[in-house]
């Protein structure tokens, strides 16, 4: 719990909130995207700094919306489904109040549920995480647990997982603390083992000269691509807020 106020601490010092700082629940459609529409609880932080909705969360659920369709998530731009390849395993890091993969999770539904999703973040998370699963009626497709990074990965995310490997990683805001840096990098260096690493998509929110010092770090095994070829990308870069593909550089 120390551990958790005082990492909360570090963040509302160095990030600004969203305006409007908000308790309750949301009914979220993406424009008429999403059917039934999302609803997500926010307990305005009292969690930690997930408890909020964040824009680059905004960003991430806007490309998968408008990158899928009946043939599966991301069909428009990548082959993550084929014939082998019947199911597609999604794991989302530093999940907050689970709404990217709740977003997934609502796709994957729509399209006969060819997907598992597995939302995850600290503990203090996870019970926000199961209320909105529940909200959701998602239990089926989204499951949500702990995922600290740079901790030794559960053997079914990891790339030593016979079967139900994950095959797309998605992350949104999770850069913004320093003394999380070398963690998160962890988790995405385990993550991406091996021959065949799943897709790594990052959404990120620019708000520090520090952050640097992450994607330098990272671009000694990533090449780090950013994604500009979606609707609404002007206005989320207004915002400072961008999106990557991290590519594993195989050596
Ligand atoms: C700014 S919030 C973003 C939440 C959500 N992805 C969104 O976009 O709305 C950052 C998230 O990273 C999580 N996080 C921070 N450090 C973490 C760690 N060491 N292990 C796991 N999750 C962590 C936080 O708990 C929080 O939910």
């Amino acid at each position: 719990m120390a551990e958790l106020l005082d990492f909360t601490a570090q963040f509302t010092d160095l990030v600004p909130s969203r305006p409007l700082e908000h308790f309750g629940d949301s009914d979220l459609t993406f424009g008429g995207r999403i059917f039934p529409a999302l609803k997500i609880h926010e307990d305005g932080g009292e969690s930690g700094c997930g408890g909020k909705l964040w824009i680059a969360g905004e960003l991430l659920c806007e490309y998968l919306l408008e990158n899928s369709d009946d043939n599966g998530i991301l069909s428009k731009q990548m082959n993550l489904l084929g014939r082998d390849k019947p199911f597609v395993n999604i794991l989302e890091l530093g999940s907050g109040t689970g709404l990217v993969g709740l977003c997934a999770g609502s796709l994957a539904r729509a399209n006969g549920g060819n997907a598992k999703v597995h939302i995850t973040d600290i503990d203090q998370l996870v019970r926000l995480m199961e209320g909105n699963v529940e909200l959701n009626g998602l239990a089926s497709v989204v499951s949500a647990e702990k995922l600290w990074w740079g901790e030794p990965l559960k053997y079914e995310f990891g790339p030593d997982a016979i079967s139900n490997k994950t095959d797309l990683v998605l992350a949104a805001d999770c850069v913004y603390l320093e003394t999380a840096f070398p963690l998160l990098e962890k988790t995405l260096l385990d993550l991406t083992k091996g021959e065949t690493p799943p897709v790594v998509l990052m959404s990120y929110r620019k708000r520090r000269k520090a952050d640097r010092i992450f994607f330098k770090a990272i671009r000694k095994n990533f090449k780090v691509v950013p994604i500009t070829s979606f609707d609404r990308c002007d206005d989320f870069l207004k915002q400072r807020t961008h999106l990557f593909q991290l590519i594993r550089v195989q050596k």
